[in-house]
């Protein structure tokens, strides 16, 4: 998820679009950049590695005059955050620049046919391409720019929002969008453009949200125009914005943690797009690497926290689906125990930031002793993500909330895609057992969507649970790592005493708590281990204990014990975690809610534990 800005109008554009690249620093901030034409018709592209501020110290001894301008603040995908794979992009003649949001999925085969003809490339990034792209055309058929634009977007296979200016077309920017958001903010004298509206709001309040397949035309002192990818003119629908810039940045939620789990929909599409091609899974950090998946006898993962959790999913699905065998540590415990590491040994680290310390420090101990380690990280560039000798981005964009949320889902998809991918190579999966789980992965977004209806019902029932003590999460398979992190959700934002089990343990010690004073989550959707599961309610209901019950649509039988049932969508038991987290999530941001906890920052917590 990265940042656009645009600027036309009667005064420079250069401190409205750092202005407005402050305000969407939430969406990405490893590198910025501005491009500005001035009233010379010159064009000058200006981008530094890291944050807006340090753009702005690039700039300060620059020639920023101009009042037509297109800047960038940059989550990376694709190519290291660096000067050169900044945004914006110059085409190679240096009449044309482009800033995009989003992702070109099918660059590699449009970069290898400009190159055929010539083109040569500065960046690694796939936005590049598009800017390349369009300068081969409007050079070869001498087409005006709107034009060349509107040809290889037809071209171009992904998601983005993009602006473009050129030298040849003065006092013009061209916008368009498929899947990513882009806002157009009309001024009395100025015309914004911006992945969304904090950075127009301190000048307007009408705007237009452009829609999926549509170009923006927008000409100093001429009316906006709006037309289809396929030239036809569409209808502007002119809003009027009455939300703050802090309601903004948080996409008109309250928190950024609400919004990053109402996100997953479109996370989990973001992660699974274009690595499930046909009936197959498709990783190039497992394709670029086949040798090592198929020699290794052993897998360790080592991770910290939530990315743990994900890390026991993990284990679960590669043995199931590809045989090897699996063992999980923390990372902080691995690094200090003296490990068995064997050379052919395969090590996954997770991580959501790719800087938390102990990971690193056991990435490090992993590679003196030879194993080969593959990440699973969500920052592109990051020190985990630079460490390791392969790996697969979640790409779930920025994660605000220090409660991870979208990053868990994410990286539990991410696992299954690779343990598809492992077992595609080793042959321990058949064609369809991978068409059918593929099939199932590409469904999560719909389920999440789905689950996430349980909202108004979570906020209810939490208000009977707000000031309990103490709770008990208690899954079984695949979601006793579930009921971990559920219990990790509650106890880290709203301070309530919350450990997971896995439920068979419950007569082990666990159940001498159950009274009527401690309420037990169980996870219990419809799969192996149900019957079972029902038996452990009991337990709980004949000690005084109430139950929250995760369970699939339409269990009755569980509806008739447990005091409440939150109903989740059928989905495969290995894919369930992802589906089940979903309520879980929601459960503990609204307990922490009516208890006035500070859901995004929490106490003593930070965001990314780079200290040991
Ligand atoms: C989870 O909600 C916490 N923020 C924390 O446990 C986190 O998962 C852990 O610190 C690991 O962080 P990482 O994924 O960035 O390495």
């Amino acid at each position: 998820m990265c940042g656009i800005v645009g600027y036309i109008g009667n005064s420079d554009s250069y401190p409205v679009l750092v202005k407005g690249l402050h305000r969407l620093e939430y969406r990405g901030y490893d590198s910025a950049g501005v491009a500005i034409l001035n009233a010379c018709g010159e064009l000058h592209t200006y981008k530094a590695k890291g944050k807006v501020e340090d753009l702005e110290r690039f700039c300060c001894d620059k020639d920023t005059a101009g009042s037509i301008g297109i800047a960038h603040t940059r989550w990376a995908t694709h190519g290291e955050p660096n000067d050169v794979n900044a945004h914006p992009h110059v085409s190679e003649n240096g009449e044309i620049a482009l800033v995009h949001n989003g992702t070109i999925e099918n660059y590699n085969v449009l970069k290898q046919a400009l190159e055929e003809h010539g083109c040569t490339f500065r960046s690694e990034t796939d936005t590049e391409v598009l800017v390349q792209l369009i300068q081969y055309i409007k050079e070869s058929t001498k087409c005006p720019l709107l034009t060349a634009v509107r040809e290889a977007l037809s071209q171009v296979v992904g998601a983005y929002a993009i602006a473009v200016i050129d030298k040849r077309t003065p006092d013009t920017i061209i916008a368009a969008r498929k899947s990513s958001p882009l806002v157009i903010g009309l001024g009395d004298d100025a015309t914004y453009i911006a992945s969304d509206a904090t950075p127009i709001v301190d000048y307007t309040d009408r705007v237009v949200y452009l829609n999926d397949g549509e170009i923006a035309i927008i000409e100093k002192g001429k009316d906006l125009r709006v037309i289809t990818f396929d030239n036809e003119p569409s209808d502007i629908d002119i809003r009027t914005l009455k939300m703050s810039v802090s309601q903004l940045e948080k996409g008109g939620y309250p928190h950024f943690m609400l919004k990053e789990i109402f996100e997953q929909p479109e996370t989990i599409q973001d992660c699974i797009r274009g690595r499930i091609v046909g009936d197959k899974v498709r990783l190039s950090g497992v394709s670029e690497n086949e040798d090592v998946f198929l020699g290794t006898g052993r897998i360790i993962i080592v991770a910290c926290g939530t990315s743990w959790h994900a890390g026991l999913i993990g284990k679960r699905l590669i043995q199931e689906i590809a045989h090897i065998p699996v063992v999980v540590e923390y990372a902080s415990e691995f690094r200090y125990s003296t490990p068995i590491i064997n050379p052919d040994d395969v090590v996954i680290a997770i991580s959501q930031s790719g800087e938390t310390a102990d990971t690193l420090a056991a990435i490090r101990l992993a590679k003196e002793h030879g194993a080969f380690v593959y990440g699973v990280c969500n920052v592109v560039g990051s020190s985990i993500a630079r460490a390791t000798d392969s790996g697969t981005y979640i790409h779930v964009g920025p994660e605000i909330g220090v409660a991870s949320t979208k990053a868990f889902t994410g990286q539990v998809t991410v696992l299954a895609m690779l343990a598809l991918a492992i077992g595609q190579l080793r042959g321990t999966v058949d064609s369809t057992s991978v068409r059918e789980l593929a099939s199932a992965i590409k469904a999560l977004p719909v389920l999440i969507s789905d689950a996430l209806k349980l909202n108004d019902e979570i906020e209810r029932l939490s208000g009977i649970y707000t000031y309990v003590h103490n709770f008990l999460y208690l899954g079984r398979g695949y979601n006793y790592p579930s009921a971990l992190e559920g219990a990790l959700k509650l106890k880290e934002i709203s301070y309530i005493h919350a450990e997971g089990y896995p439920a068979a343990e419950m007569k082990h010690g666990p159940i001498a708590l159950i009274d009527h004073e401690l309420p037990t989550v169980i996870i219990a959707p419809n799969d192996e281990m149900h019957e079972k599961i029902i038996s452990n309610i009991q337990q709980v209901k004949a000690r005084g204990g109430s139950v929250i019950a995760v369970v699939t649509k339409g269990d009755s039988v569980i509806a008739g014990l447990a005091d409440h049932i939150l109903e989740i969508s059928e989905v495969p038991e290995c894919l369930s975690p992802v589906i089940v987290s979903i309520p879980l999530q929601l459960l503990a941001y609204h307990i922490a809610i009516k208890k006035g906890c500070n859901v995004d920052m929490p106490r003593n917590l930070a965001k990314s534990v780079t200290v040991e």
